[in-house]
C-alpha cells in the first residue's frame, strides 16, 4: 500500500525538526528583533537601601516627585530590597540556607517596599501589582492608571543560579530584564549617590571618588570593585534587545528623576549592548 503522508497532522514550523542547539539553524528564525510591547513605558527602579530604608525623609519628597510626573509619563515603578533582606541573608547564610531559599526571602522585602510606596501613591490611582500582572496585564492597568508599583526582584526564587551564596539576580537585574522584555522607553535607577563613581563614594576611598558621567556596560564589566547595582546587571545589559541606555540618578536630590525622565543627562548614563533599530 502506498504511503500517503497525512499533511493535516503536520504543523508547518521552521523549527519543527531542528535541534535548538545549533545556532546556524535557529538564527534565520530566532535572529529577528523582538517587538516593543509597551514602547511608551518608563521603568523607574527605586533603591531599597538607598531610598526606602531612609523612611519619610527620603520617601516623601520622592513620592511628591513621582506624583508630579504622573501626567507626563506612564510608569512601572519597581522597588528593591534593603536592610531587611541583608539581615535575612545574614541569618540564612549562618544557618547554611542555599541561595534558592534566600532569593524569595529577599524578594519579599522588595515587595514590602513596593506596598509602602504604592500606599503613598494610592490617592493618585497607583496600586501595587504582582509579577504575573506585570507580565500579562500591565497594559490594561496602565490604561486605568498612570503608574503601578511592583517588586523589582526577578522571580528566579528557588531556581536562582547557585553561582554565589547571595542571590546574584537582584532588583537592578530584575528591573532591567522586565524593562527590556517589555521594550520600554527607558529605565532609570534611583540611588542615594549622583551616579556610578570610580570608587564607592561612601567607602574608604570616598574622598577621592569621581563621578563617571557616561560609560558602557562593556567598560563596567572590565572594572573591578563595587558598583551601586548588581554585578549581574552588567551581564544582562550586554545582551539587551531594546534598552539602549540606563541612567543612574540621585533620588535624594529633588528634580533629578524628573530631569532623567525628560531625557536630560543628570547622573550616569550607561550604554548597553542594544543597538537602535
Ligand atoms: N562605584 C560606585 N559608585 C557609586 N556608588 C557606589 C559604588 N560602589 C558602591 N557604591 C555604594 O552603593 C550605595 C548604594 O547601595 P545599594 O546597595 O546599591 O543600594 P540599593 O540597594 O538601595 O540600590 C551607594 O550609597 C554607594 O555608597
Ligand atoms: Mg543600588
Amino acid at each position: 500500500m502506498a504511503e500517503t503522508p497525512n499533511t493535516i497532522k503536520h504543523v508547518a514550523s521552521p523549527l519543527a525538526r531542528q535541534t535548538l542547539l545549533d545556532s546556524s539553524l535557529t538564527r534565520p528564525v530566532a535572529g529577528v528583533r523582538p517587538i516593543r510591547l509597551l514602547p511608551w513605558l518608563q521603568v523607574v527602579k527605586i533603591g531599597g537601601r538607598a531610598i526606602m530604608d531612609r523612611g519619610a525623609d527620603a520617601i516623601l519628597p520622592l513620592v511628591a516627585e513621582l506624583r508630579a510626573l504622573l501626567p507626563e509619563h506612564r510608569m512601572l515603578i519597581l522597588t528593591g530590597a534593603g536592610i531587611r533582606a541583608r539581615h535575612l541573608y545574614g541569618v540564612g547564610l549562618d544557618l547554611g540556607l542555599p541561595v534558592g531559599s534566600l532569593a524569595p526571602l529577599a524578594a519579599s522585602e522588595a515587595g514590602q517596599n513596593g506596598h509602602i510606596l504604592a500606599a503613598m501613591l494610592a490617592p493618585d490611582g497607583v496600586s501595587y501589582v504582582e509579577h504575573p500582572t506585570i507580565a500579562n496585564q500591565l497594559s490594561i492597568h496602565l490604561a486605568a492608571a498612570r503608574a503601578v508599583v511592583g517588586s523589582a526582584f526577578p522571580p528566579y526564587h528557588h531556581h536562582e543560579f547557585p553561582t554565589s551564596r547571595i542571590p546574584p539576580h537582584r532588583a537592578d537585574t530584575g528591573a532591567f530584564l522586565i524593562a527590556d522584555a517589555l521594550g520600554a522607553a527607558g529605565l532609570t535607577i534611583v540611588e542615594d549617590v549622583d551616579g556610578v563613581h570610580d570608587a564607592d563614594p561612601n567607602g574608604p576611598d570616598g574622598a577621592t571618588a569621581r563621578l563617571i558621567r557616561e560609560t558602557t556596560s562593556a567598560e563596567l564589566a572590565d572594572r573591578a570593585g563595587p558598583l551601586p547595582f548588581d554585578r549581574a546587571l552588567v551581564d544582562v545589559m550586554a545582551t539587551a534587545r531594546h534598552i539602549e541606555k540606563v541612567q543612574v540618578v540621585n533620588g535624594l536630590k529633588p528634580g533629578s528623576l524628573t530631569a532623567a525622565l525628560r531625557g536630560e543627562h543628570v547622573g550616569t548614563l550607561i550604554h548597553t549592548g542594544a543597538r537602535r533599530a
